[in-house]
């Protein structure tokens, strides 16, 4: 198998997770590059649902190694509780099956509520954030004041740069009138959780160019969506790492030429959770079917996530900027029964027709969505095996998305378990 990169073409929730699990039976390694617990994906195998925020969706396959790459921002006690919830349920994790790169930075209680302050203070300007302390954790990584992973080796390395990290933090809260944070209270934390990490560090560098050179298989996993993307999202309601697929050179430290193809996951409709610019969403009557049928709620915050038409625009743009070569199309099957279906192919701004969102998020805002329409299909996809057995229409549809985003669909999902996953044609094919 090629090693491949499988990133997300909207914004975020393609369905990453299981189409990652999915593929994942061929590769040796399956490696998370960027993003953080903002990030959560469901796999439902086996009849278990397995929820997971920093831990690769690799990790249900028995006898395959899961890596958090160096672009990856870790709240350690967040990863000791997935490890506990998946060993709970029979999955064991030990440093024969994790390995976490060892100049990763972490996420610390004070970056989540230096998180939700400045949200309470942005009021109806929010970003509406995962709340989670992402971007103050990248901006401290950025600032080179993180605590990184490396640290937790000794208790004089902790404090040291502990003390670096709240010479600003303390600045940054008395300014918005809060507290300093609690210097002992964050080193005892960090003291007690630093050996049960610390034993999963590794050169994640290394390990993966040796994994190369023996010609071992890599699946570079995305978290969030280009959308969300820090150059390419619709800034500023974004996140705050880079997800497109480049950046999984630098998130793991693999030199370009590594990664042979880029798989792009979209869904077969539109979603969104938090503030911002969504163009062709609904808030009527199909909006909410969307939101009901497709289950559409954060895994991560349990917000409800806003629907909307499927953007080809926008994932052709996504394709573009990905390098995709093909893409996997997921919950075809949330829209059965609508009886017309409509695809967004680009904006009127202003009385002029665009054929990609503008960068300017004001502009963003008016954008008025173009529209094709095509007729619906009654029948359930969610038992189909075969694209054959597809109704007329959903195949008509699935076409027209394919010509609209100019890459291939190589792979639909109809319903959230792994078996519920078609091959269109066969990813690691040479076409
Ligand atoms: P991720 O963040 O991209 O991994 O996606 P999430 O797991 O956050 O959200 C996708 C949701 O849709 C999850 O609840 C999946 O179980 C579910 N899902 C994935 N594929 C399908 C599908 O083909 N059909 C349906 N109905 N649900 C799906
Ligand atoms: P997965 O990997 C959907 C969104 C948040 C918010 C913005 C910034 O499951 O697809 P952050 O907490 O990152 O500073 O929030 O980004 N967001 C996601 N939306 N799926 C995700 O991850 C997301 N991760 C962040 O809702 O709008
Ligand atoms: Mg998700």
């Amino acid at each position: 198998m090629p090693n491949i990169v499988a990133v997300g073409l909207q914004w975020g929730d393609e369905g990453k997770g299981k189409i990652v699990d999915f593929i994942a039976s061929r590769a040796d390694i399956v490696v998370r590059f960027q993003g953080g617990h903002n990030a959560g994906h469901t796999l439902v195998v086996g009849g278990k649902v397995f929820k997971l925020s920093l831990i690769p969706s690799g990790v249900i396959r028995p006898n395959l190694l899961s890596v958090i790459g160096n672009g990856v921002v870790i709240d350690p006690w967040v990863l000791l509780n997935e490890i506990e919830t998946l060993e709970a349920m029979g999955i064991s994790i030990s440093e024969r099956n994790l390995a976490i790169a060892d100049c990763a930075s972490l996420v610390l209680p004070l970056h989540s509520e230096l998180d939700i302050l400045r949200e309470r203070i942005a009021g109806k300007a929010k970003i509406g954030t995962t709340g989670r302390g992402i971007g103050p954790a990248y901006e401290d990584k950025v600032g080179r004041r993180a605590i990184r992973i490396c640290d937790l080796a000794c208790e004089s390395s902790i404090s040291k740069r502990l003390d670096a990290l709240l010479e600003h933090h303390s600045a940054l809260r008395i300014g918005l009138g809060q507290e300093r944070p609690d210097r002992q209270a964050l080193f005892d934390g960090l003291a007690e959780i630093a050996p049960k990490v610390y034993r999963f560090a590794a050169p994640v560098w290394q390990l993966l160019h040796n994994a190369r050179s023996s010609k071992k298989n890599i699946l570079f996993e995305g978290a969030q969506g280009i959308f969300l993307d820090i150059d390419y999202g619709t800034y500023p309601f974004v996140t705050s790492s880079s997800t497109a697929a480049s950046s999984a050179y630098a998130g793991t430290g693999t030199a370009p030429g590594a990664l042979d193809r880029v798989l792009g996951i979209c869904k077969a409709y539109s979603t969104r959770v938090g503030s911002g610019p969504f163009p062709t969403e609904l808030n009527d009557e199909v909006g909410r079917r969307l939101a009901d049928v497709g289950q559409e709620r954060g895994t991560v915050t349990g917000r409800r996530r806003r629907c909307g038409w499927f953007d080809a625009a926008m994932v052709s743009q996504a394709c573009r900027l990905s390098g995709a070569y093909a893409v996997a199309l997921t919950k075809i099957d949330v829209l059965d029964g609508i009886e017309e279906l409509k695809i967004g192919v680009g904006y009127k701004l202003d009385g002029e027709f665009r054929e990609f969102l503008p960068p300017l998020a004001e502009e963003q805002a008016r954008a008025i969505p173009v529209y094709e329409s095509l007729p619906g299909w009654r029948e359930s996809t969610a038992d189909a095996r075969n694209f054959a057995d597809f109704p007329d229409n959903a195949i008509a549809y699935i076409r027209r998305i394919e010509k609209l985003i100019g890459c291939p669909i190589r792979i639909l999902s109809n319903s959230p378990r792994r078996e519920s996953t078609i091959v269109l044609e066969d990813l690691f094919s040479a076409s």
